[in-house]
This record gives structure tokens, sequence and C-alpha cells, in this order.
């Protein structure tokens, strides 16, 4: 990207922004309960510091001159106050917790829409347990900071500077005596906080590695039951809870290390404020009612200073946690519209591999070598080829999961790349090698794509797939639930259910990538019949990859793909006259239904 360009994106100048800034900044979404909050804290800090005035005045002009009236006032102003401090608590906390229920709201949605632009080799390389940490807890540590932390340091920075003013306005000397309990207790702090960020930190890490355990069993359960691993699991798992329990020990035993010795601090200062100014209400400088608000602000000037040191490993952890959130948000979508894309409408059924090199990002070896082949319309190609040899490579690039290294691939003479994403895979169905199904019912899942397909089309490609008899021998038919909590299915069945959802989106190029896989032989071979004539009618080109030779036989070209290079391509007829390759994967699967039946 040029300079230029960086600067006409508007995305550019936040992401040059620390990510705390960044979340400071997504607050203007919110002006008015980020307002609201900071005017609330500042008349609770206004109410809080007025109140030893009015105690002053009661015991100044009202006691001490006998006069009830001042009294009963100075009482009333204090009652007035109290009720301002709790109206003005309520408003700080209700607001900033609203503005940042508002950013967290709009971070998780930003998330996860990035999340679905991503790229696959994005999705290839990132963790999902990572991606569902930065999605719940990351963000939750930046609300929590919005609506407390930030919150607490302002208003104790505004409490400190503010109470120290009063304090040097009322009697400079007694202040500057009393006010050195402030660096001596922020350092106190500090060296507190220093000593211990590491334990703070290590709680963090910990609480990670338990919880990465924990999901680890619960997502491979039937594994570890499978292998007998329930004790060491267990183990394993003891151990880590063990660690976090004695690292949260420490933090407690620091804490109480610290804290007393604050307090005695506050605590010597009384003895000052009482003896140095006791001389002075002696000597006639200082009244009685001054010198007890005098000791009331000096409680009150603590409070700021422990608020602060509390927050601020909370700040820190929260920097972090923007820091990972804005790496996803920032992270670069490398395959996007050119600019210019057009959308892909009708396709004739040319599609060509043009010298078609490919490599994943980050692997050492080519995953495809100079490929070039090209289709007729109508025509169904079959693409043959060991595990791990390229078959489903080739064909994620034509919807563009991935791009070329080197070469092209065109629809009809035109770069696939020139097309608008969108469109190019609204009209490519692919079944993929390993299926997904979400919570919801059977119904629900075949028209995934289609929402609002009748009953009667559902069934329609449901038929086709050859899974329509199960579904309606189950006792809920199509609206049985499946996912997480719903019935069972084996994997044949799932992906009979995949193949019926690709199926009703009416695409004009259909992909089965390995699909066929999990189902027995025959079904097999009645799916392939059946589609055989529908992916000729109904699509330009089909694509159908395959194990088993017996499913792709009536394919008009057969495409053998070894270690990523096309090494032969034909019917099956010619293939089994002319590629020693071909006649041997046959040869060693004609023995395997003798076995399998
Ligand atoms: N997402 C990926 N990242 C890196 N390498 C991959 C990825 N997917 C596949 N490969 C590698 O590319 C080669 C071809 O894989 P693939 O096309 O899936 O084979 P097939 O579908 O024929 O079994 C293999 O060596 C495989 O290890
Ligand atoms: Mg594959």
């Amino acid at each position: 990207m040029s300079p230029a360009n960086l600067q006409a994106d508007p995305q550019a100048n936040p992401r040059s922004m620390p990510p705390l800034q960044r979340v400071l900044a997504s607050l203007r979404a919110y002006p008015g309960l980020a307002l609201g909050a900071l005017i609330s804290s500042l008349l609770l800090t206004a109410a809080y510091a007025v109140t030893p005035q009015l105690f002053r005045w009661g015991i100044d002009q009202g006691i001490a001159q006998q006069n009830l009236r001042v009294i009963w006032q100075s009482a009333g102003a204090m009652l007035l106050a109290a009720v301002g401090r709790g109206l003005f608590n309520f408003g700080q906390s209700f607001w900033a917790e609203a503005a940042s229920q508002g950013v967290a709201y709009d971070l998780r949605n930003r998330i996860f829409s990035k999340i679905q632009t991503l790229s696959f080799s994005y999705h290839d390389q990132a963790q999902t347990s990572q991606l569902l940490t930065r999605m719940t807890n990351d963000i939750e540590q930046i609300r929590s900071f919005l609506s407390t932390s930030l919150v607490q340091v302002i208003s104790a920075v505004v409490t400190l500077v503010s109470i120290a003013v009063v304090l040097l306005l009322m009697n400079w000397r007694l202040a500057l005596i009393t006010l050195t309990v402030v660096p001596m207790a922020g350092w106190l702090l500090a060296r507190f906080l220093q000593r211990n960020s590491a334990i703070f930190r290590r709680v963090q890490e910990e609480l990670g590695n338990l919880n990465a355990v924990l999901q680890e069993n619960l997502l491979g359960v039937r594994v570890v039951k499978a292998f007998v691993q329930e004790a060491h699991q267990t183990q394993r798992y003891a151990a880590l809870n063990q660690e976090l329990m004695q690292s949260n020990m420490q933090t407690i035993r620091a804490i109480r290390n610290t804290f007393p010795f604050i307090f005695l601090l506050s605590n010597l200062v009384t003895v000052v404020v009482v003896g140095y100014g006791g001389a002075a209400v002696i000597g006639g400088e200082f009244s009685v009612g001054e010198l007890l608000a005098f000791n009331s602000y000096l409680l009150l000037i603590l409070q700021p200073i422990l608020l602060i040191g509390f927050a601020a490993p909370a700040i820190a952890q929260a920097a972090a946690s923007a820091e990972r959130l804005y790496e996803v948000i920032d992270a670069t979508v490398e395959i996007r519209d050119r600019p210019g894309a057009v959308p892909f409408k009708a396709c004739s059924g040319r599609i060509t591999f043009e010298n078609v090199s490919f490599r994943y990002p980050g692997a050492t070896q080519e995953a495809l070598k100079h490929i070039s082949f090209e289709t007729k319309p109508n025509e169904l190609i079959a693409i043959l080829g060991m595990t791990g040899s390229g078959k489903s490579t080739i064909v994620n690039l034509l919807p563009r999961f991935y791009d070329v290294t080197a070469g092209a691939v065109r629809i009809d003479g035109r770069d696939v790349r020139d097309f608008t994403l969108a469109s190019l895979r609204s009209k490519i169905g692919i079944v993929f090698q390993e299926t997904t199904l979400f919570l919801g019912s059977i119904q629900e899942n075949i028209a995934y794509a289609k929402p609002n397909a009748k009953l009667e089309e559902v069934i329609q490609v449901a038929k086709t797939a050859q899974i329509h008899e199960f579904v309606i021998s189950l006792p809920e038919g199509y609206a049985t639930q499946v996912g997480e909590h719903g019935v069972g299915l084996s994997g044949g069945q799932k992906q009979r259910i995949a193949i019926a959802r690709t199926l009703l989106t009416n695409a004009s190029i259909l992909i089965l990538d390995d699909s066929t896989s999990a189902i027995d032989a025959r079904t097999a071979v009645q799916i392939q019949d059946a589609l055989d004539d529908l992916m000729r009618q109904k699509t330009c080109t089909s694509f159908v990859i395959a194990q088993r030779i017996s499913t792709i036989k009536n394919a008009d070209r057969i495409l053998l793909i070894q270690q990523g290079q096309l090494v032969a391509q034909g019917t099956h007829q010619e293939l089994m006259q002319s590629s020693p390759l071909y006649e041997s994967i046959l040869e060693s699967q004609m023995k395997q239904p003798a076995t399998a039946a």
C-alpha cells in the first residue's frame, strides 16, 4: 500500500493509536452516557469535599457560638450532601456501566463480522480457543475497565487535587506536613505493584492454562475415554488447579504484607494533626471545627491513592486485552474484492486452470504444481488421487478460499479474482469433506443457505441425497433437532444432509469434496447415480472428488492427481488403458468390496 493510500484509508488513523486510547476513542459513540458519567463523578467529588466544610461550620458557628439555627442548618446541608452523594454515585456507575456495555456490544459485533470475513488462511493458523477468549474474556476486561477502573482513576485524581488545594488554603503549614503521606503511600503502593505484578500476571496465565485443559477435555472427551486417560487428565487438571490456588494465596499474602503499613501511615498523620493542630488551636490560629474538617479530609485523601493502586493492574490487563482484540480487528483480509470486481452471473461451463501452482501460507512445499486443464460445458469432472495429493486444494481455488500462488483459474475465460467474492461463492456449491451441522432442526440445516425454502423443496433434495427415508423414520421427522443437544447422527448421515443443503442452493458449479467418504459403497453409488444426471442438467460444470473409483466411473473425465501434479486425465475406459497408476488403484479397490461386505 502506498503512503497516499494509507492516508485515504479511514482505518489507518486508529491503527497507529495505542490500544487503550482506541478503547477510549470508541466511547465517542456514546457521548451522552460518557458525559453523564463524567459529570456525575465530578459532582460526587464535590459532594464529598463539601461535607467537612459543613461540619466545620456547624462546630465553629453553631456549637461554639451556641447557635441552634446554624446547627440545624448545617445538619440539613450535610443531609442534602449525603443524598447528593447517593444520587451522583448512582448516576456515575449507571452511566459508566451503560457506556461500557455499549462499547462491549460494538466490539463483539465488530469482531464477529471480522471473523466472518477473514480468509481460510487466517483460520488455518488461528486457534479457535484463542479467538473464543478474545470474544469473551478480553472484551469483558475492557468493559470492566471502562465501567470501573477508568471512573475510579478519574475521580481519584480529581479528589486528590481538589482536596490538596483545600487543605493548602485552610492551613498551608499543616497541609505540607500532612500531605507527605501521599507520596509515601504512593511509594508503598508502587513498590507493592512492582514486586507483585509478576504474581498477578501468573494468576491470569494459570487461569488461562486451566481453561485450556478444560476446553481440550470437553471437546475431546471421547478420545480421553477411548484411551482410558481419565485419571491422568484429572491429575493434570488438579495439578494446574493447585498451582492457581497457590498463586492466589501468594497475592493474598502480598496484600496482607503491604496494606496495614499504608493504614498505619494514615494513623500516624492523625498524631501530627492532633499534636501540631491542637497546639495551633490553643495558640488561636486555628479553630476546633477547622481541625476536625482537616482531619476528615485526610481520611478522604488516602482513598484515591488506594483506588489508583487497585485500578493499575486492571488497567494494564485491559491494555493487553485491547491489544489482542485490535489484532483481530486489524488483521488483513487477504482475499477480498478487487477494485472494479464484477458480479459472476451465468457460466457456460468452461473452467480453465492455467499452469496453476499453489503453496499454503507458511508451507515449505507447493501443494499444487503447474496444473493445467480445461472443462467443457456440462461436464462432470472427477478428481482422483491419494490422501494429501492436492484434490481439495484444487477445488478450493475455484471459490477463492485461497488464491493461486502462480498461474490463473478462469471461468469462461475470466480470472476468478475479477469476480466479486459474494457472487462467485453463491454460484458455487461445495460440500466439504468434513461436514458441519448447525444447532437447529434438520429442515433448517438443509435450508441453511435458503431459509425460506418450502418443505417440499427440502424433501426433494433430501431424496436426491438419499436421506429422506432416514429423516422420516425419526419421530419428529424434519423438525428433529440436531447439533450439540440434538439427535446423534452418523458421519454418513451428516454428509448426506450436507449434500442436500448444497443441492438446494441451485449453484451453477457444484463441488462434492469426498462427500461420500463416510457413506457405505452401495449408498454412495446410489447417491452418485441420482446426482450424475442432476449435475449434468442443472449445473454448468461439476466436480466430484472421490477415493472410490466405483462412484466416479461414469464421470465424463477423471483427473488423476499425484503429489500436487496432474498425472493423467481421461474417461474410465481411457485411463484403464493408458495409466498404470489408475490401473493399480483400480486393482487395489477391486479387492476391497469383498472385505467390506
Ligand atoms: N490448510 C492447510 N495448510 C497447510 N497445508 C495444507 C492445508 N490443507 C492441506 N495442506 C497440505 O496440502 C497438501 C494437499 O492437501 P489436500 O488438497 O487436502 O489433499 P487431498 O484433498 O487430496 O487429500 C497436503 O500435503 C496437505 O498436508
Ligand atoms: Mg481432501
